[in-house]
């Protein structure tokens, strides 16, 4: 039972082992530096693993959308469209920038924004779209890659919930302009609670990116251009550099030895997410017959990672709300179950932007019905058994 309790109300998030254990102590013996050759090994082995040419560590996933907004060239006044099922990190990147946001609404099946719906935003003024592969499984890219070169925007992927998931065979993080992962605890992989990436496939991006992260500072040598200046300076031979700042930038650096405990994850991230999907599976199986549940839909051609797990809940057909539902799992079995989430354009932060109820209809309905199951590799088979046999009783 304590075993179930742990599983069930650490809901989410990834497993360490050993291996991390052993890469945080061998960074700590070596002074625990700042970003260094950890960082750089784990970009290598991230950017090898998605399939792109680039990648960059940053310290969360909410800063690798924002340098991937300053990266694609956002600035006040342009137009972004994105999700209105998601978390505000998503269209708080442009907001913060200047940017207008609107949002185009999702599709029922699989919470995942409509490219119809994306169409129908388009202005002249559209800079980006940022779709957001949500709860693990992949957007319909060959869609909305095709109405960016159309209508000629960016696409920035905010792939957090995706680690590892496949669109036609191809991994999230290297269709758009920018892949943006985070490694906070709650995801599939963690680097010590805090973490993100930028995957590029575009050399001018992965050189801004880089810039901004780390305050746009520039060391030059003997490859710049102010080599010759140097070398008049000081005789061949001599070492020299300096320091020059291109622009005002941030430190959104990674430590080392969280890119140290990213390594071993990366190497683990393929295991845990398989256990993720036969826990989706378990979970779909035991909860196939209770009526007025809506159980996950996983496109054909998608690879799901299952970072959530979740559930529409038919008040009239299940005879419970969604609100009455997690108040009883809670308090009957303690069961804690989440809302991902609360439609965008509901929050004080949109409400300011002039949105309101009424303008996204399927972004609401989730917001009434959807509730998120636990689902993490930690799970045991009798901790799966016990959510089942919960949701199976929690009517009488
Ligand atoms: C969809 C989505 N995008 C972006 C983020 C931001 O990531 P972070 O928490 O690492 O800043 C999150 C985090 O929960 C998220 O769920």
């Amino acid at each position: 039972m304590s075993n179930i309790k742990f599983d069930l109300e650490i809901k989410f998030g990834t497993k360490y082992g050993k291996e991390e254990e052993e890469a945080v102590l061998r960074v700590l013996r070596n002074n625990a530096p700042t970003s260094g050759d950890a960082c750089i090994e784990f970009e290598k082995n991230y950017a090898a693993y998605c399939g792109t040419t680039h990648a960059r560590v940053v310290s969360n996933g909410s800063n690798a959308l924002f340098l991937s907004m300053i990266a694609i060239g956002i600035k006040p006044g342009d137009h972004v469209i994105t999700t209105p099922i998601t978390w505000i990190a998503t269209a708080a990147a442009p907001a913060t920038l200047g940017a207008k946001v609107d949002f185009a609404d999702v599709d029922l099946d699989t919470y995942n924004i409509d490219p119809k719906q994306i169409e129908e935003k388009i202005t002249s003024e559209t800079k980006a779209v940022i779709p957001v592969h949500l709860y693990g499984q992949p957007c319909e890219m060959d869609e909305i890659m095709a109405l960016s070169h159309k209508h000629h925007f960016a696409v920035v992927e905010d792939a957090a919930h995706a680690i590892g998931a496949e669109y036609k065979g191809r991994k999230v993080g290297g269709f758009g302009a920018t892949g943006c992962f985070s490694f906070h605890e709650q995801k599939n992989i963690s680097t010590l609670g805090e973490g993100g990436m930028i995957t590029t496939n575009d050399a001018n991006i992965f050189e801004t990116t880089s810039l901004y992260r780390s305050q746009c500072t520039r060391v030059h040598g003997k490859s710049t251009k102010y080599c010759k200046l140097d070398e008049e300076k000081f005789p061949i031979g001599k070492k020299f550099w300096w320091q020059d700042f291109d622009d005002c930038g941030y430190n959104f650096r990674m430590t080392d030895i969280q890119a140290a405990v990213g390594i071993e994850q990366l190497k683990k991230v393929d295991a845990l997410n398989q256990q993720r999907i036969k826990n989706a599976d378990y979970l779909s199986w035991g909860l196939k017959d209770i009526p007025g549940l809506k159980l996950p839909t996983v496109r054909p051609y998608n690879k799901h990672v299952f970072h959530l797990y979740p559930v529409m809940v038919d008040p009239k057909e299940f005879g419970m709300t969604k609100e009455d539902l997690i108040y009883d799992m809670l308090h009957k079995f303690g069961i804690k179950l989440g809302f991902h989430y609360i439609p965008l354009h509901y929050s004080t932060a949109f409400k300011k932007r002039g949105f309101k109820k009424g303008q996204f209809p399927n972004a609401e309905k989730i917001g009434e019905r959807l509730v998120t199951l636990p689902i993490n590799p930690r799970q045991s088979e009798e901790a799966l058994a016990y959510l089942v046999k919960s949701f199976k009783d929690v009517r009488s």
